[in-house]
């Protein structure tokens, strides 16, 4: 689906970038420009740039980059068109009908296919469930206490022992091999011809997400052996990383807070519990799109986790992320070594709900898990508890929180409250500077990195070669008229310059201005709007107008030759060999004098 130019353009104009992306992580001002820790991969020094009048995000670490839609994009895990509908819905704007392109419309009818698929699936399992051979599968979830409204509103189900059973019950409802395959249900045979199903003699989860398809499972083996737990993989319609497991139900509660947790059958028991209001991770660690997720649900979530030491790592890991997406969090740890379904069996839904009435705080959690490695009755180590806490503390913005906690720590280690807040307030200070001061080291070592002349002796030379000249094109009238019949769009090497450079040209042609953020709109997906970001995510500055002829003579010159050489292995008559050789040894003697 897509929308014209002119409609891009008033949406991505209506939203500034440092604005939506501040509704997603804190950003501080260095100058021109705001920096922050990276939402696309993990890192403890800010290299998250966003420019406020190129209207664009860089960052030095990973490389995403992109204008205000990418990044809606990215963070949301949406497409172009769901990135576009949300930022119009922010600034108010009504957005025609769009309309599909061929590919889109062809992909469109492969995702409706693998949604039609699961749900035959999930059909199949269900039925089979219910069915003779279903009988141990039956009397498994039985023994597990899962009762029949359960059972039934989960969709619980078998897959059965027959290798193939699901790819023929699939054939049979008229699906072709090519999607078969694409929706992860069933696998190619390694020897031989033919298919088997992913899935057998499991007991098996449907995954749905928050419109109620199926879009993945999870399957439990039933007696000792390996994997415990076998899931879906990643798919067009299913990723761990953007979906948990009940969240569809947890949704339907209407709570104010989501409670989280580790396992399928967690889940399921916590549910039947009473507590409707539960989901789980799918085996996968919690990351910043969970929190994303979440965030649009609800304000507050508990942290279930079982008590051992690594339920306790994966609560301090997934707090942080929590945390930084605004959501309010609050940890419990199941007592005694259980897990929470053994714990309700154990003990009874009431006793679940006292656990989670007394859920403690993240702060307090993380304090507590700091001072189990000292002995207050050291000096040493209090000194070294209080250092800790207070790298912990100094993370809090609201100064009155700080204050609350110091308190505590001040009584816990009987020292007095204001060097408890001293402490913190050093700890903030540097930290702050620290974030400011390496974020400018950063960009200081990629801006030499990427000097023109440096790049030249690596294959990445081609890349930044391309992108720079379109970026001098758009930005200096002079170089666009002189380089213009010499490198045409058609004469970059990638389809994504070719494109952009199209763009750009006639741009130029008509004199009319646009915007570096706009140029990131002709292109749909997230790899191609960071090739066309890339452009002009960096500044290049000459110091004079000798330095920039230089090196726009290098660049045209290495990017004529790259072409004439990939023309060259393709050539199939000496005839047009040696017209390549003759233009190459026009490109030695040329000279753009600007
Ligand atoms: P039960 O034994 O059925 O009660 O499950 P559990 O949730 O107590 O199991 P466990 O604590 O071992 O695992 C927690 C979660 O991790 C599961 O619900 C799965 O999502 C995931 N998991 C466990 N074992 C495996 C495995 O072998 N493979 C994969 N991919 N995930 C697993
Ligand atoms: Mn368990």
């Amino acid at each position: 689906m897509y929308y014209s130019q002119e409609v891009l353009e008033q949406v991505r104009s209506s939203n500034d970038i440092v604005d939506v992306i501040s509704r997603y992580l804190p950003l501080k001002q260095k100058g021109s420009s705001y920096f922050g820790l990276c939402p696309f991969h993990n890192e403890d020094t800010p290299s998250f740039s966003v420019s406020r009048d190129r209207q664009l995000f860089y960052c030095f670490g990973c490389g995403a980059a992109g204008n205000v839609i990418s990044f809606v994009m990215q963070i949301e895990g949406c497409d172009f068109v769901d990135a576009v509908k949300k930022l119009a819905d922010w600034a108010n704007i009504t957005l025609p009908e769009p309309e599909f392109s061929k590919e889109a419309a062809e992909e469109e009818k492969i995702r409706k296919n693998i949604y039609d698929m699961h749900r035959a699936a999930g059909r199949f399992f269900y039925e089979k469930l219910h069915s003779e051979e279903g009988k141990t599968a039956l009397e498994y979830i039985e023994k597990r206490q899962i009762k029949q409204n359960i059972q039934k509103k989960f969709g619980l189900g078998y897959s059965p022992k027959g290798r193939d059973e699901l790819y023929r019950h699939l054939k049979s409802k008229g699906f072709n091999d090519a999607d078969i395959l694409k929706s992860g249900l069933v696998l190619e045979n390694k020897y031989g011809k033919g298919y088997h199903d992913r899935f057998y003699d499991r007991l098996m989860f449907p995954i749905i997400d928050l419109q109620g398809r199926i879009i993945g499972f999870g399957g439990r083996i039933m007696e000792k052996g390996e994997p415990k737990y076998l899931n879906s993989p990643e798919t067009v319609v299913f990723s761990k990383k953007r979906n948990l497991y009940g969240l569809n139900f947890a949704k339907e509660s209407k709570k104010k807070e989501i409670i989280i947790c580790e396992g399928y059958m967690d889940m399921i028991s916590i549910y039947q519990a009473g507590y409707h209001n539960v989901a789980a991770s799918l085996g996968t660690a919690f990351n910043i799109e969970h929190a994303n997720l979440l965030k649009k649900l609800v304000s507050d979530i508990i942290l279930v986790f079982d008590s051992d030491k690594a339920g306790e790592t994966a609560a301090l890991r997934a707090i942080p992320i929590l945390v930084s997406a605004g959501l309010r969090v609050k940890v419990l740890q199941v007592p005694d070594g259980k897990d929470p379904d053994e714990f309700i069996k154990l003990n009874g839904s009431a006793e679940f709900g006292k656990l989670l009435v007394d859920a403690i705080n993240y702060m307090d959690f993380q304090i507590n898990c700091v001072k189990k490695k000292y002995n207050m009755e050291n000096d040493e180590h209090r000194v070294l508890f209080t250092q800790e806490a207070a790298k912990l503390l100094s993370q809090l913005e609201s100064p009155v929180e700080r204050d609350v906690y110091a308190k505590k720590i001040a009584m816990e280690t009987r020292i007095s409250d204001s060097a408890v807040s001293d402490e913190i307030t050093k700890v903030k200070e540097k930290t702050d500077k620290e974030f400011m001061d390496k974020a400018a080291i950063k960009r200081i070592r990629q801006y030499s990195e990427t000097s023109v002349s440096d790049s030249m002796q690596n294959s990445k030379g081609i890349q930044q070669a391309q992108r720079n000249l379109i970026y001098l094109a758009m930005n200096h009238a002079d170089v666009y008229e002189k380089i213009k019949n010499i490198v045409k769009p058609q004469d970059y090497i990638d389809d994504v310059y070719i494109r952009l450079a199209k763009f750009v040209y006639e741009a130029c042609d008509k004199g009319k201005n646009i915007h570096p953020a706009d140029t990131v709109n002709i292109f749909e997906l997230p790899d191609e709007q960071k090739k066309a970001a890339e452009a002009f995510a960096l500044r290049l500055d000459f110091e004079s107008v000798r330095d920039m002829e230089k090196a726009v003579n290098e660049i045209v010159k290495l990017i004529k030759r790259t072409k004439i050489d990939a023309q060259v292995a393709k050539a199939d008559s000496v005839e047009m060999l040696t017209e390549l050789i003759n233009e190459k040894k026009k490109m030695d003697n040329l000279y753009i004098k600007l």
